[in-house]
């Protein structure tokens, strides 16, 4: 059996474990995958995770409040993916075999990667959207934002505006993601308020944590969009709700979550998983 957990703050609620065991059954391949609550602090989180890869854990996801806590934690180990490097955060978590194989302790080799940007890309090629050459809008400059930018730039998107309640984030975020990655420039990046932003686009992206609230963005009457997602997923969301009306096809982050973790297990086992049996699956557990 190898060895899986998904750390977490809270963490009762996590799907990973019912998602995880279908990839299991899918691919026969044979796993324990358990939540892990873990104190909200940096020394409580790194001593158990490596308390884990001690006892022959083989792979660890985290979630908030854990990202960048874990990013900071590889950095000083066993490194970082070019993906959790330019997200600043990290979702994945495994023991890099090179520095092990050269004499690092087991402490020395925890490994991180990020597969939240490139589990939406995903998602939304196998909705059939066209995220080549599309004009893009992303709402939102928090840790959610900055993990999907770099996959959305590699899938080849046309051009990206960035909105948010708060301008200086987006312009920030703009900047320091320019200047981590040679495939991101922010000069071909807009960024204005949400209120502001206008215009039509392919795609809009909500990555904002307004889904949690029960508040609603302030969106522009001249705001138009074919396609339209929400990161969030479970409940009615007013950002979809408000594309939909207006005759978009939308989608919620249900299809990310699933794709993040099936890129995770690909990581951990180096076997494909089906995403599309998974959510099927899943769906018909009401999960
Ligand atoms: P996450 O990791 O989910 O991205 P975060 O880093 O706290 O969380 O970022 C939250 C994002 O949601 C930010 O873009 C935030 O806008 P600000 O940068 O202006 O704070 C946005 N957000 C949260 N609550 C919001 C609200 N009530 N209205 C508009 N935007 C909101």
């Amino acid at each position: 059996t190898q060895h899986f957990i998904v750390i977490g703050n809270p963490i009762a609620h996590s799907k990973s474990p019912e998602i995880h065991a279908q990839f299991a059954a899918q691919t026969g391949i044979d796993i324990s995958y358990q939540r892990q609550y873990c104190p909200d602090d940096a020394a409580s989180f790194t001593a158990l995770l490596e308390a884990f890869f001690h006892g022959g854990g083989v792979g660890a996801n985290v979630t908030v409040p854990f990202k960048q806590v874990a990013y900071a934690c590889c950095a000083a180990r066993g490194g970082l993916s070019e993906h959790a490097k330019v997200a600043g955060a990290v979702n994945t978590l495994w023991l890099n075999t090179a520095l092990l194989k050269n004499g690092a302790s087991i402490s020395e080799a925890i490994y991180g990667d990020n597969t939240d940007g490139q589990g939406l890309v995903n998602h939304i090629l196998s909705l059939g959207w066209p995220l080549a050459g599309a004009r893009v809008a992303l709402i939102g400059a928090g840790g959610a934002a900055r993990g999907v930018i770099l996959p959305l730039i590699q899938a080849g998107i046309g051009d990206l505006s960035i909105a948010n309640r708060t301008v200086s984030k987006a312009e920030d975020l703009a900047c320091e993601l320019s200047a981590a990655s040679d495939v991101i420039d922010a000069h071909a990046i807009s960024t204005c308020a949400t209120s502001e932003l206008t215009g039509a686009f392919d795609i809009i992206i909500n990555a904002t944590s307004i889904g949690l609230s029960g508040e609603t963005l302030p969106l522009a009457d001249m705001l138009t969009a074919h396609y339209a997602y929400d990161m969030m997923y479970g409940r009615t969301l007013p950002f979809l709700q408000h594309f939909a009306a207006r005759g978009a096809q939308t989608s919620d982050g249900y299809g990310m979550l699933i794709g993040q973790a099936a890129l995770s297990f690909e990581r951990w086992t180096t076997q494909k998983v089906d995403v599309a049996i998974a959510t099927a699956a899943l769906h018909d557990k009401a999960l």
